[in-house]
């Protein structure tokens, strides 16, 4: 297994290009599977999660060509409708072909998706909108097994207790495009992977309007054909190398951002006393003054992003005072303050809330990764502590962040990969 060995203390400087979004393409690969026809996915992050979902298109009879940041999917005829444990166990996001297989072929046979790190995540959304649809779902032996014969369009509320779902609306909208009549989703996810896939998918010919609104309206259609998209820029790479700008006192450049994704993090990094400048199609950061503690809350887009949660309870750690960070999202996600404190942090959990007393240096340790976002917050410690920190077990990182030593090496950090 490798690990990221870091020697921190480096100021970073320079400029480097955001890749595509991680969340927005797992669900727009799923989609492709609503036609015979081929698409081609451009600005495709070279990540693993990416090779998973290819791997289940492929368990599924299609053909899959993937060159660089393209991929061309060629679904013709499918030989299988199911989803194996294997995949789906090493990613949750799986679930994401339910919707597609169900409208395209009248059956999907997924693995049920187990708990995670980060939380108990269950699928009761998904399921309640597929069965709105007509689906009859059933488990059996730990899988989904949903059939429909023709699914309709419904009303469906798609709210739980933690906000809308992000992936059940991507399944309930896939599952629409090709149902009879009208659906409408309330409580929908409004993120901007979400807009990104009704994008797609509306170049594919599904009927779908208010997709970057709580209420999408599809109205379905008989036929979807291929058809050819960029996805987006990622906006949770982009914001996290925003707070290793910020972490190391740096003055960095992105490339390829998309600033309306950004609105909730370029506030609360200004708050904290870091300056951001927009660019034409740039950003850059640079922090000259001492950190300002600030108060963050998780919320649904475009609330501030649990996917950064992390990576700012790392920046308070080293700011002038008390924080408090607050999870609205996935409430036990802070398995990385207990190896930040092994760092040198002093954070203390409360409910949701990590109390985060900022200290005025961390210190190098080994550490250990537990999901992919504690484990960019473990890098970003890393950059800033006295001495070296050795970050195992990141496998997670790789799930869904592209080269992330190669860039951050070219933004002047001293990072490598070795084999442990
Ligand atoms: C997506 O997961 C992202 N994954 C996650 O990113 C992200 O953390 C999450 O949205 C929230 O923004 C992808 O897009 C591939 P949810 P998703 O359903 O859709 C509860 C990362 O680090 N819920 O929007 O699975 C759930 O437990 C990952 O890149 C139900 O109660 O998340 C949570 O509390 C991790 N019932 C809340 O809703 C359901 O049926 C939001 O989860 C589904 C979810």
């Amino acid at each position: 297994m490798d690990k990221v060995v870091i020697n921190g203390g480096r100021r970073l400087e320079g400029q480097i290009t955001v890749s595509g979004a991680k969340n927005a393409v797992l669900p727009i690969l799923a989609a492709t599977l609503l036609t015979e026809d081929k698409s081609v996915i451009k600005n495709v992050p070279r990540v693993v999660d990416v090779q998973t979902i290819i791997k289940i298109i492929e368990a599924l009879g299609v053909q899959v060509n993937n060159e660089g940041d393209r991929v061309e999917v060629i679904p013709g005829r499918y030989t299988s409708f199911t989803a194996p444990y294997e995949l789906v166990s090493t990613m949750r996001a799986s679930v994401c072909v339910l919707g597609a297989l169900l409208a395209k072929v009248g059956r999907a046979r997924v693995s049920m998706p187990g708990g995670c790190v980060i939380g108990l995540r269950p699928v009761d959304l998904h399921l309640k909108g597929l069965r709105a649809l007509g689906a009859k779902i059933k488990f059996n032996h730990g899988y989904i097994d949903a059939v429909s014969s023709c699914l309709r369009g419904a009303d469906i509320y798609l709210g739980g207790a933690f906000g809308s779902s992000v992936l059940a609306t991507a399944n309930v909208m896939m599952a629409a495009t090709l149902a009879k009549g009208r659906t409408v989703i309330e409580g929908a996810a409004c993120e901007p992977e979400i807009v990104d896939l009704g994008n797609f998918l509306n170049k594919m010919g599904a009927g779908i309007s208010g997709h970057n609104s709580p209420v999408i309206v599809i109205d379905g259609v008989k036929k979807l054909h291929g058809a050819e998209h960029t996805v987006i820029a990622d906006r949770i790479e982009a914001g996290t190398y925003m707070i290793a700008g910020a972490i190391t006192k740096g003055d960095i450049t992105l490339k390829n951002v998309c600033f309306s994704h950004l609105g909730a993090v370029i506030d609360k990094l200004k708050e904290a006393g870091v300056d951001i400048l927009k660019g034409n199609g740039f950003l850059r950061v640079r922090r000259e003054k001492e950190l300002k503690p600030i108060d963050v809350t998780t919320l649904p887009y475009p609330g501030f992003p649990t996917d950064l949660q992390a990576q700012m309870t790392a920046l308070m750690a080293v700011a002038g005072g008390i924080s408090i960070i607050t999870e609205k999202i996935y409430p036990g996600r802070f398995m990385h303050v207990s190896e930040l404190n092994r760092m040198g942090a002093e954070i203390y959990i409360e409910g949701p809330s990590a109390i985060v007393k900022g200290v005025k240096s961390l210190s190098g340790a080994p550490v250990m990764a537990s999901d992919l976002r504690a484990s960019a917050a473990l890098i970003l410690a890393g950059l800033t502590a006295k001495g070296k920190t050795e970050v195992s077990r990141i496998y997670h990182l790789d799930r869904g962040y592209e080269k992330i030593e190669d860039k951050l090496s070219v933004l002047g950090a001293d990072i490598l990969r070795q084999k442990e």
